[in-house]
């Protein structure tokens, strides 16, 4: 199963594999949203069969939520939990300086709410998401349904002074209709090409009233672990400098895998 992934799969496993390991017993863990979340909730509930770890999850999806109680793990809100002690997520950008482009999968406000309340936030990823500048990736925002055209607008305004490549702006579709939130929310995907400068923006975005959320994440990103289609899995650590690299034998997973699966 593991041995036949794409290489991109292996590349998503390698670090959602690697990722596991910073679990400790007894923790509440924020469980990210997207296909490499999904390897690291499925790694998880490995481990809680496999060890008896116990764990507690705070899903930042009903997709995430939906998996993680299929793979045996205990699912709890996050007021229920009140702060966490990690939250391991996926990303669609990162730069050198932890700063983050989240939300191609519509979780991004939930996944910040998480992100914000965790002692630690820790992204898996790998190498095709490394960005000297972030903004490529279509920067999604979330906007509340009630004068959503006219929010548009002024996002528009904000984009017309924002030291920026772009500036289309597309709502999200899904099938026929628009996608909607996990909040019944949509989502605006603004086509950048470059952010200069992602403080300002995030903040310029955010004072919209009709905006809930934007995927910028700075300052809230603290490990990074790259996982690479042949089982490398390069660590990052905010404060730490350097690089510390791990490799996972994938004929091993494959056992584990088809044992419990
Ligand atoms: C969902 C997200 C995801 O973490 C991000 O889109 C990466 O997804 P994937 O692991 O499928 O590439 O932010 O809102």
């Amino acid at each position: 199963m593991i041995a036949e992934l794409s290489p991109a799969d292996k590349a998503k496993f390698a670090a959602a594999r690697r990722a596991v390991d910073f679990v400790e017993d007894g923790m509440r863990l924020g469980l990210g949203t997207g296909s490499t979340a999904a390897w690291m909730v499925k790694c998880l509930g490995n481990r809680v069969r496999n060890e008896g770890l116990k764990i507690r999850g705070v899903p930042t999806s009903s997709r995430t939520a939906a998996l993680a109680a299929d793979c045996g793990i205990e699912v709890i809100t996050l007021d229920q939990a009140g702060w966490l002690d990690l939250t391991i997520d996926g990303a669609d950008e990162f730069d050198a300086d932890y700063r983050l482009i989240k939300g191609g999968g519509g979780a991004h406000l939930q996944e910040k709410i998480v992100a914000a309340a965790s002692d630690r936030m820790l992204v898996i990823t790998d190498p095709s998401k490394d960005v000297a500048t972030l903004g490529a990736f279509p920067l999604p925002l979330e906007v509340i349904p009630f004068g959503m055209e006219t929010t548009r607008r002024l996002v528009e305004r904000v984009l017309a002074d924002a030291d920026v490549d772009g500036r289309g702006t597309a709502f999200r579709k899904a099938g026929e209709g628009l996608f909607v939130t996990d909040e019944g929310n949509h989502t605006l995907d603004l086509q950048l090409g470059r952010i200069g400068d992602p403080e300002g923006l995030s903040a310029a975005l955010n004072a919209i009233p009709g905006v809930v959320e934007n995927g910028l994440f700075m300052n809230i990103c603290d490990v990074i672990v790259i996982g690479h289609e042949d089982g490398r899995a390069v660590t990052r650590q905010k404060g730490k400098g350097g690089e510390e690299e791990t490799r996972l034998d994938f004929a091993e997973e494959d056992k584990l895998f088809q044992a419990d699966n």
